[in-house]
């Protein structure tokens, strides 16, 4: 018996705050340590980290250097490889466009905006005109243009900088001492990294049957200390969307601040409403809703690298903003956590918005949505699986009777990649304007039968692919083992490898 199940055996019988005390008590003896390591290494070793094709690797810079072709017949291969494998075709969320005209579109706008760097307003004052149109154009779709308060907001990095940099504001602007943000045990992690950098106190509410933030214990966590509340529209996990309407209410009732995390449905929802979908209320037509993400690098279909965080007024936007007036360097301000921005992706982003339109986005809109209801209908067809609350486009869905995980790596030998889900265990497919393709719906869901078939076989215990780390990450009780597992997982993607 290897020493993590045997540790999974008597920690579960514990306490979660007892088992976590005695995994940190038990890892600093040199040699329970030693042990720990060894077996991490193993579960590391089986751990199906992808190849990338080719036996070059540079672990210096090259004294000669090489020439353009040299680099362009690299990357090209490389590029190609992934491409060839299909994946990027067959995932959940991540390639959200795809298309080819589209992606030449967002190249050539890059290209010739590569140097920009927005910082510099005197060299590129067309950033700022790219990014004030952005913030207009996304502030516009989610509700501005019906309020009498200024929508406001910058683009960012991406949903985790948009979420930390709201948090950034709430907590400036309050001056609470031990700050206190109260979100749904459903919101995405980038809450939590906000809580960690930003030195809140995150408390985090379980989330009701159908998988939606529960308003009313929500409303019961908020302390005096507490300065803003969140909700999702929709959730990363199980693609249903938060009660905002409630949640808004009973925020500015309080008198504090209340961030709609539309990361991921900022940029469908809208268009949904527009085709005459049920959509709840969830942007600033709401009047308690104070700040919001929306991404335009997910499905407002941008390069990687740029979302939209939005405030009601500037003066909120101010506690965002970061400004020096004594720095030896000289005035300086900047808008959000980087220093130097990359202006070609901001450049990308507005590119994006005006080649798309509203009809593009309708049109995108109304053809993800028809598929997200075949899958949704394909999903729940196929015995053994139970999808999880009433989602639109992001199908989540568990078993009760096979292993979800196991179902998860024999899809990856199909080639799809799906996203594991904790607690309960399950997967999630987040569907793109690529699954609108003839053909992919019905790929998938023929697929996923004959993955429940193969799981149904292999019995409980996942075996396979990335299937057992889950596993294990899903039930261990010391979750800070999980965590150190994680830490060396990254250190493994970041070795040099010669293939
Ligand atoms: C609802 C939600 N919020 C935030 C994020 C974080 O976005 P990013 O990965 O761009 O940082 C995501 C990403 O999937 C998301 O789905």
């Amino acid at each position: 018996m290897s020493l993590t199940t045997l540790a999974e055996r008597i920690l579960s019988k514990l306490p979660a705050r007892a088992a976590e005390a005695i995994y940190g008590g038990a890892r600093r003896i040199p040699r329970v340590r030693r042990l720990l390591e060894s077996e991490y290494t193993e579960m590391l070793d089986s751990a199906p980290i992808p190849n990338v094709p080719g036996d070059t690797a540079y672990e210096a810079i090259p004294g000669t250097p090489l020439s353009r072709d040299e680099i362009i017949a690299a990357v090209t291969a490389l590029a190609g490889a992934e491409e060839d494998d299909g994946r990027q075709n067959r995932a959940s969320g991540a390639v959200y466009h795809g298309g080819s005209d589209h992606i030449e579109l967002l190249n050539e706008v890059y290209a010739i905006n590569s140097q920009s760097n927005p910082l510099h307003i005197d060299l590129w004052p067309s950033a700022m005109k790219f990014e004030a149109e952005v913030v207009a154009m996304t502030a516009a779709m989610l509700g501005g243009e019906v309020t009498s308060d200024e929508i406001v907001g910058t683009v960012t990095s991406g949903g985790t900088e948009s979420i930390i940099m709201a948090m950034k504001a709430y907590r400036d602007r309050a001056g609470v001492r031990r700050p206190e943000m109260v979100v749904p045990a459903s919101a995405h992690v980038a809450f939590d990294k906000a809580a960690h950098y930003l030195g809140y106190k995150q408390i985090k509410v379980p989330v009701g049957p159908d998988y939606r933030a529960d308003a009313s214990a929500m409303a019961r966590a908020v302390t005096r200390r507490t300065v803003v509340v969140a909700g999702s529209a929709p959730g990363f996990p199980h693609g249903v969307i938060d009660p905002i309407s409630q949640l808004s209410d009973m925020a500015r009732e309080r008198g504090i601040g209340f961030h709609t995390d539309a990361c991921l449905g900022g940029f469908i929802l809208p268009w949904a409403r527009r085709l005459g979908y049920d959509i709840p209320p969830f942007d600033f037509r709401l009047p308690g809703v104070t700040s919001m993400s929306a991404d335009t690098h997910k499905y407002g279909y941008a390069a990687k690298g740029t979302s939209v965080v939005l405030y009601r007024g500037r003066e909120l936007r101010h506690h965002q903003f970061y400004v020096a007036a004594d720095w030896p360097g000289g005035l300086y301000y900047s808008p959000t956590m980087a220093g130097s921005r990359p202006g070609a992706l901001v450049a990308t982003a507005w590119a994006s918005l005006l080649s798309m339109g509203e009809q593009g986005y309708l049109e995108a809109t109304k053809a993800i949505l028809e598929t997200g209801a075949k899958v949704r209908a394909g999903v729940e067809a196929i015995p053994d699986l139970r999808v999880l609350g009433d989602p639109l486009w992001v199908i989540g869905f568990t078993s009760d009777a096979v292993n979800i995980y196991e179902v998860m790596a024999r899809m990856s030998e199909r080639g799809w990649s799906l996203n594991g889900l904790h607690h309960p265990p399950a997967v999630h497919m987040a569907l793109t304007l690529r699954h609108t393709q003839p053909g992919v719906a019905e790929a998938f869901l023929n697929d996923l039968a004959w993955a429940v078939d193969e799981a149904r076989k292999t019995g409980a215990e996942p075996q396979t692919g990335a299937a057992p780390i889950y596993g294990m990450a899903a039930t261990f009780p010391a979750r800070g083992a999980v965590g150190d597992l994680l830490r060396r997982y990254i250190d493994k993607i970041y070795e040099v490898r010669r293939r």
